[in-house]
């Protein structure tokens, strides 16, 4: 099994060389380099993160392996090749921009490939595996781990731009779950970094309730998460293009508690607070038993009691009853 997960780094690793190649000298890559600078994307960015580009082709990263003893069946083991109905063999990736994913030692285990216009799917990502698992990988980690440590956090963001971007613009800790909600495996692959989490996700309904997902899995594995709201409508790339870098520490500064962040949510949508308590009480509740240190815990539930109007003990009593219905 081993041998066969070293293959494919290895194999996945000449292809990353191949699209980079591509990217930085083919002439057929003239809009997708035209495409990365228009997003202002530096050449040290296309460096560091080893962005490449396939090429509007059936075969052409097929040939290239096949020149350096690579054959297809094992193309199509790593997820670089298809074969259809008819035995017909070509290459997975066809005229989009490539992001090689590596894992938390910099080896390359798959790959996500954007359209250069608005066509669907957007990204294209090598289907998953046994070691190609997108709830174990957290994109960018490789470079970010050693930042992270001195940072003390971690910044958690959807997409493989808005990690690119940060990093770009100096904030070294970010990393991207690539669009899945977190997992209990991300959370291992960050504890012995950082505990510190916070969530940069899209300013979108399907990025906020992904943000809400899974964070009790992160607070249940000892994190102490906090989010971060960016303003309607964008993610960390764009809010980062559009109001740079002292206004994005300014809303890491303000980056608020798991739970406080969902009573808030819950305060939206109930609006009156006091003829909804009980219903408000059970969205942040969850979030409240996830948290593993006992001051944290103590914290939540007063402040979510002073912000309801009802005393410490109510929320406690709720907490005892949701713990004893959800052992
Ligand atoms: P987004 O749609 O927010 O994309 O999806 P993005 O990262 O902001 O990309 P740009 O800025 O338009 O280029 C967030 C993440 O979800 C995954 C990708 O990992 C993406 O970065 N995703 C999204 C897919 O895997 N496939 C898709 O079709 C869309
Ligand atoms: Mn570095
Ligand atoms: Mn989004
Ligand atoms: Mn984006
Ligand atoms: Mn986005």
């Amino acid at each position: 099994r081993l041998r066969q997960e070293e293959k494919a780094w290895k194999i996945n690793s000449l292809a990353s060389e191949f699209f980079q190649n591509v990217l930085l000298r083919n002439p057929g890559a003239e809009a997708a380099r035209g495409y990365l600078i228009s997003r202002g994307v530096t050449i040290d960015t296309i460096k560091d993160f080893n962005l490449g580009y396939a090429l509007p082709e059936w075969d052409a990263l097929i040939r290239f392996m096949r020149d350096k003893g690579i054959g297809i069946r094992s193309l199509i083991d790593v997820g670089l090749a298809v074969s259809n109905n008819n035995n017909k063999t070509y290459d997975r990736f066809r005229a989009r921009l490539m992001f090689p994913i590596n894992d938390s030692r910099g080896r390359v285990t798959g790959f996500g490939g954007r359209v250069l216009d608005k066509s669907n799917p957007k990204y294209l990502n090598t289907p998953e595996t046994e070691y190609f698992n997108k709830s174990k990988i957290l994109y960018g980690l490789d470079k970010a781990r050693q930042h992270i440590r001195e940072a003390g956090y971690v910044i958690i963001t959807e997409g493989y731009m808005d990690a690119i971007t940060a990093h770009q613009y100096g904030i070294k800790n970010a990393v991207a779950s690539l669009g899945t909600s977190l997992t209990r495996d991300h959370g291992k692959l960050l504890a012995s970094q950082t505990r510190e989490v916070i969530i940069a996700y899209d300013a979108d309904a399907a990025g906020i309730a992904a943000a809400v997902r899974g964070l009790d899995i992160l607070q249940e594995a000892g994190c102490r998460v906090r989010v971060l709201h960016l303003s309607e409508g964008k993610d960390p790339d764009e809010f980062l293009r559009a109001r740079g870098y002292e206004e994005w520490q300014r809303q890491v500064e303000r980056a608020v508690p798991l739970v406080e962040f969902k009573l808030q949510m819950a305060l939206e949508k109930y609006k009156n607070v006091s003829s909804s308590k009980d219903a408000i009480l059970e969205e942040v509740l969850p979030s409240i038993a996830a948290i593993s240190a006992e001051l944290e815990k103590t914290e939540a539930i007063q402040m979510v009691a002073s912000r309801l109007y009802t005393s410490f003990h109510a929320v406690a009593e709720e907490l005892h009853r949701f713990y004893k219905n959800n052992p």
